[in-house]
């Protein structure tokens, strides 16, 4: 049986976030630059990188970046992209990175990328390829949903309609883990998809954050640099490699 994130990236993916555009992650990578004090020297790996909408706008700007993901249908996309820089993007597992030891000074993981897995091994399994990917005091960037925030504001159901295509989505908290059921009705007829993400606290992260090597210097609440709350709107933490 496939796994809901090895379905629900292709495509369909793209119509369904058509509103998270290249504009916002332009503003989302100019605040990255900032805070994390990007310099063109800098390795950079946009893991989960969909499209590559962040990872070409760092590229556009000089820096020095590739993206890796699973979705084949969205690196697609990315490596068509007309000005792609011949930026590297590699097919790959985010449990299972690529690439040897100390390779890389920043490793970003964008736009709730992070929770996919069932099995708290398997999200673990995440950060410790992160910080092995990462050279000592190499700097992460995770931007991940608030667990309070998406508690308390939780749509149960909403539908739109795209031109021709008519998308339902329905939300419910099961567990640690925020569902979302998407339906999708076109004159192909119709599809369903499963978005399964785990919730962990600010506390759970460190913990395991910690477990990994890595810790967390910062937390953002917003990408208009509000500090991090429990009724933040995202959660985005920032921080680096510990030197055991
Ligand atoms: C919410 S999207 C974010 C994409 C991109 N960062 C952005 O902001 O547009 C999550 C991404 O994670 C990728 N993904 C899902 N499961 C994965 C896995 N096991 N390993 C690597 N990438 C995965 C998806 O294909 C998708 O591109």
């Amino acid at each position: 049986m496939s796994h809901w994130y090895e379905k629900s990236f292709g495509e369909d993916y793209l119509l369904v976030y058509k509103h998270r555009s290249k504009q916002d992650a332009s503003f989302e990578v100019s605040q990255i630059i900032e805070w994390i004090n990007l310099t063109k020297e800098d390795f950079i790996l946009d893991l989960c990188c969909g499209t590559g909408r962040h990872t070409l706008n760092f590229a556009n700007q000089g820096y020095n970046i590739m993206g890796m993901d699973l979705s084949e249908v969205l690196l697609s996309y990315a490596v068509h992209e007309r000005d792609n820089h011949g930026v590297p993007f590699i097919h790959g597992d985010m449990r299972h990175l690529p690439f040897v030891a100390n390779s890389f000074d920043v490793v970003l993981n964008l736009f709730t990328s992070f929770g996919y897995f069932q099995c708290d091994g398997d999200n673990q399994k995440v950060l410790t390829e992160m910080a092995r990917v990462l050279k000592p005091n190499g700097r992460f960037f995770i931007d991940y949903l608030n667990r309070d925030a998406v508690i308390d504001n939780l749509v149960p159901e909403s539908s739109r309609q795209e031109g021709e295509t008519y998308i339902k989505e329905k939300r419910r908290i099961e567990g640690n883990s925020v569902i979302k059921d998407i339906t999708i009705v076109d004159h192909k007829g119709q599809r369903e998809y499963l978005e399964h993400v785990k919730m962990y606290t600010i506390d759970q992260m460190k913990e395991m954050l910690d477990k990994a090597g890595l810790t967390i210097e910062h937390a953002f609440g917003n990408f208009s640099g509000a500090s991090y709350s429990v009724d933040s709107e995202r959660m985005i933490m920032m921080g680096s490699k510990q030197t055991r």
